[in-house]
């Protein structure tokens, strides 16, 4: 399974701007919007561990923070031998802007290992904005 080369190239290119040296754990992300453009971002760790960011996050809210709504594909590289999918927060903002076919590639730094899921197989159950509407309103 070959991940989009446009992404991995985006998602080498970023992951030596991590900030990770608490976990020592480096994480680029590249996600492509429904306009064609490629977002990228990387993990952003704090001294106040919990306020640590990850990359897929970052990668998204500079895309809707740009002006897009609508996310096709993201790419998670990690520094790690093993491809890893998201985390479960990443997942549920992933959800907010894509749909259960929103594919999500992980690859793992020297590229051996490649990953790939649907979201609706990583996410199959998900709180959405349907759930915000009073009792009987549609
Ligand atoms: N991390 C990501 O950036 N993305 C993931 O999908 C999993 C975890 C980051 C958060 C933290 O900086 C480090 O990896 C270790 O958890």
């Amino acid at each position: 399974m070959e991940p989009p080369e446009d992404l991995l190239r985006e998602a080498r290119d970023a992951i030596g701007k991590a900030y990770a040296p608490y976990s020592g754990y480096r994480v680029a992300a590249a996600v492509r919007a429904s306009s064609g453009l490629i977002y990228r971002g990387v993990n952003v760790e704090n001294a106040s561990y919990g306020l640590s960011m990850c990359a897929e996050r970052v990668a998204i809210f500079k895309a809707v923070s740009s002006g897009e709504r609508n996310v096709k594909e993201v790419l998670v590289l990690v520094e790690s031998g093993e491809p890893a999918p998201p985390c479960g927060a990443c997942l549920q903002v992933i959800a907010e802007f894509g749909d259960d076919n929103t594919m999500i590639y992980s690859v793992s730094k020297e590229g051996s290992k490649v990953r790939a899921w649907r979201l609706s197989e990583l996410l199959p159950h998900r709180f959405s904005k349907e759930y915000l509407r009073p009792a009987g309103q549609k």
